[in-house]
């Protein structure tokens, strides 16, 4: 029996949600192009798409967006337990604290339900930005039932209605992180499922895998290079440099895809609409091509390109997220990609169960 690092390569179910084909570059929702849905649809109907296996009709979807408004309220308990947490606990810890507490609500039961896949995800963005506002010693916003999922959010950090381009490029973001296959944080929340757990004990799993720097990493380290680079002048010596040095260009280069990320493709579509007219978007592009003839030249045949973490950047950075709620962001996007998983496995389950190679010592003598 040989062991395989990091279970690379290692089928571990079938799945209906989605695909991801790093050599084509295809990403794929439920028999749709998520870059498709992402410019074209909305948080709601794509979250309807990935737990229901269909596109909502207009009645469907309006059912949809009310029950998801309604759960947006925070319930009381929950708040006193974020005021009780200490300042230091990190955001992505207050969620998985606030969600295992939310177990009460009748959400902890077996086999899970999309009722409770829909609470929780209408609920993740009031409690980031209850968070938020609390830790930056700001009045608390309370959600506006007649916007959508991704404008609510954007109301209830800053306090003011959005700009449309603005809940547009957040939407295309929050929709582009919903899926990505069988990856730690989604496989995380499957085998805490497949004991019999539920819906909330499964997604704190989730939360937990995804707190780690190497799943949910931020893009704000390409945030600080394009802010270092500053003009577009200075980006092909600043380039250099690095690769001189054997640095690595963040932004650049993907486990998975090997060839152009289709979730960068999409999120430059909804950035040039943002910020099309802004100079830091021209150094941007200016930075991307340079950074691509770049990487061929010093690291040729090895299919360096854009990857989401650049194009997210850009639009976190515009919409004057801070930093901190990044990976939380992220999280509230891939909330439905999890909770769909979640059903999926419920609907068929087989308690996870692989093996270890014992490399220890053995007791002396016969048993
Ligand atoms: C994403 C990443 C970790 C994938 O790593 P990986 O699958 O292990 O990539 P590989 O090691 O197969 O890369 C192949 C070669 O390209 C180089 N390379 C990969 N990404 C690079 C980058 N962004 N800049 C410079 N060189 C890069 C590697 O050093 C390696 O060079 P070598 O063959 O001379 O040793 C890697 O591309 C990276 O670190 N990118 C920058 C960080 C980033 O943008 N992360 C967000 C990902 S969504």
């Amino acid at each position: 029996m040989a062991t395989v690092s990091g279970l690379e390569g290692v089928v571990a179910g079938e799945t209906e949600i989605g695909l991801v084909d790093g050599e084509k570059g295809y990403l794929v929702y439920r028999g749709y192009w998520a870059k498709e849905l992402a410019i074209s649809r909305s948080y709601e109907e794509v979250a309807y798409l990935l737990w229901n296996g269909h596109l909502p009709s207009s009645e469907e979807l309006e059912m949809l967006k009310l029950e998801m408004a309604a759960a947006r309220a925070m319930p009381e308990y929950l708040c006193r337990i974020v005021d009780l947490l200490p300042a230091s606990v990190p955001m992505m810890l207050v969620l998985q604290s606030t969600v295992a507490a939310l177990g009460e609500q009748g959400n902890a039961t077996w086999p899970p339900t999309l009722r409770q896949a829909v609470r929780l995800t209408a609920l993740l963005p009031s409690i980031i930005a209850y968070r938020y506002r609390r830790l930056k010693g700001l009045p608390i916003v309370e959600p506006l039932p007649e916007l959508g999922h991704a404008a609510n959010y954007l109301y209830m950090l800053n306090g003011q209605i959005p700009e449309e381009a603005h809940v547009q490029a957040l939407s295309a973001y929050l929709i582009l992180c919903m899926e990505h296959g069988m990856n730690a944080s989604t496989f995380a929340g499957r085998v805490v499922l497949s004991t019999e757990s539920d819906m909330c004990a499964a997604v704190c799993g989730a939360i937990g895998a995804m707190k780690g720097p190497l799943h949910g990493g931020a893009p704000s380290e390409v945030i600080s290079m394009l802010a270092d680079i500053g003009t577009k002048e200075r980006a092909e010596p600043w380039i250099r440099e690095v690769l001189d040095k054997g640095g690595k260009i963040m932004g650049f280069g993907h486990r998975i895809y090997k060839t152009k990320d289709p979730r960068a493709e999409a999120l430059k579509i909804a950035t040039e609409e943002m910020i099309g007219k802004d100079p830091s978007f021209d150094v941007a592009i200016h930075v991307e091509h340079t950074a691509i003839r770049l990487l061929e030249e010093y690291k040729p045949g090895r299919r360096l390109f854009t990857n989401v973490e650049f194009y997210a950047a850009a639009i976190l950075q515009a919409l004057e997220l801070d930093p901190e709620i990044f990976t939380p962001t992220f999280t509230s996007g891939r909330i439905v990609g999890w909770t769909s998983h979640i059903l999926e496995q419920a609907a068929n389950n087989r308690i996870f169960r692989p093996q270890s190679i014992y490399t220890g010592p053995m007791p002396e003598g016969e048993f």
